[in-house]
């Protein structure tokens, strides 16, 4: 076990010391945290590391990380993100995970599963290299809608596909562990058996849990409860029609497009709440519409391809602030100096010189300036 930075009787005043400015203005040039990191990873007093503890590789596709979190630490809601910041190629890169364990206070760890994209940095990164012992950053836990409300409905409606298992087996870790005795449905697409991520898990928990219904859907096989696509009848047999309900959605486009359309279709009043991992895809601009981009700061300007103001800063060698890379936490805002710019979430143009612009879900539509 590690020892953390402060116990409770001796350490609040040293901790207060050490996270003070005075703290670290002594310890410049750089700031408390990064000495502390030097002599023991696990110790910080204003940012949060996490040391990685276990490494399980569950299918060819992935790999499923426990993480020992700092003191610093506070915490998450089942359903929420944080963002992992890790070196690759002596690049710091951040990306969005959603953390698979129990919210429950007394669970200590943070589980993250990260399915592998075939081109993606940080998931491939973190496959192949990531072994207990390696320490990486974490934010806080982000997001505030896509959680488990603090009254639980009685019944609820857990629909997920491939790795979006993730923040819907944490609120259903969370739900069993605290006792829950409404009825849950854990509705989950998966290609087939082999890909199926948590399958012990899942088969345990509902095994010891009679609440809990598990429906398991292979779209290439038919070894599950359900066969095929989401469709009105595995809605019908997921479905809390009650109105002390509530469902949440998490997976590929797709599936949460399906699941919107049957809301939407069927007219239910079940509140939904849905979470995608990437933004949808829009339709390509027409290339009369790109124009120049001017990134200001930097003094470069380059021609417009279509892809995020964020992704050709990247590729102009830039390294702008960003976290999630799909318009939720607002760390990559700056200034729109000139032009107009296309939502990517959803296709609006919009934008006056000053406003301040997410560029990671902003697309230059003409000639474009933005201060970065
Ligand atoms: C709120 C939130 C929670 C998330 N939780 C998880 C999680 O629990 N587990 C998990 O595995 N991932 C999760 N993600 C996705 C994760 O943040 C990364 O996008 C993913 O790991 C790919 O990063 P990369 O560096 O490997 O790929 P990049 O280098 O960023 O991208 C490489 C290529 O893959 C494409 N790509 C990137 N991300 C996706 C995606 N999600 N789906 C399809 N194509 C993509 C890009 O367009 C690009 O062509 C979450 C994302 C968000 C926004
Ligand atoms: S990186 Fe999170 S909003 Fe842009």
């Amino acid at each position: 076990m590690s020892t953390p930075i402060a116990t409770p009787s001796t350490g609040r005043l040293a901790e207060r010391l050490l996270g003070s400015r005075v703290a670290d203005a002594l310890a410049g040039p750089h700031d408390v945290d990064h000495y502390l990191e030097l002599l023991r990873p696990d110790w910080a007093v204003r940012k949060i590391r996490a040391e990685i503890v276990d490494v399980r590789h569950q299918t060819p596709d992935s790999v499923t990380l426990t993480l020992r979190p700092t003191v610093t630490w506070p915490g998450f809601r089942a359903g929420q993100h944080v963002e992992l910041a890790v070196d690759v190629d002596g690049r710091r890169h951040r990306r969005s995970y959603s953390p698979s364990g129990s919210a429950d206070v007394r669970t200590r760890t943070v589980e993250l599963t990260v399915r592998t994209h075939p081109e993606g940095v940080v998931s491939r990164h973190l496959k192949a290299h990531a072994r207990p012992g390696m320490v990486v950053g974490l934010s806080r836990p982000q997001g505030e809608d896509f959680v488990l409300p603090d009254v639980r409905p009685r019944r609820i409606a857990l629909i997920s596909g491939g790795s979006g298992i993730t923040p819907v087996l944490s609120m259903l870790r969370t739900l069993t562990d605290e006792g829950h005795t409404g009825e849950i449905t854990f509705l989950h697409y998966a290609r087939s058996p082999e890909d199926l991520l948590y399958a012990g898990d899942l088969h345990r928990i509902a095994e010891r849990h009679p609440n809990v219904t598990l429906l398991r859907c292979y779209t290439r096989s038919g070894d599950g409860e359900l066969t095929g696509r989401l469709g009105e009848e595995h809605l019908r047999r997921a479905l809390p029609v009650d109105e002390d309900a509530a469902a949440f959605v998490c997976g590929p486009g797709a599936l949460v497009e399906a699941v919107r359309t049957a809301w939407r279709e069927l007219d239910l009043r079940t509140p939904l709440k849905f979470e995608h991992f990437a933004p949808p895809e829009l339709p390509e601009l027409d290339p009369d519409q790109l124009g120049a981009v001017t990134f200001a700061r930097a003094g470069t300007t380059v021609d417009a391809t279509g892809d995020t103001l964020l992704e050709q800063a990247e590729a102009a060698g830039l390294s702008p602030k960003h976290g999630c890379r799909m318009g939720i936490c607002m760390t990559c805002a700056c200034r729109l100096e000139h032009g107009r710019v296309r939502n990517t979430l959803d296709g609006e143009i919009h934008g006056a010189p000053g406003d301040e612009i997410r560029i990671c879900v902003s697309a230059p539509v003409g000639d474009v300036t933005v201060d970065v």
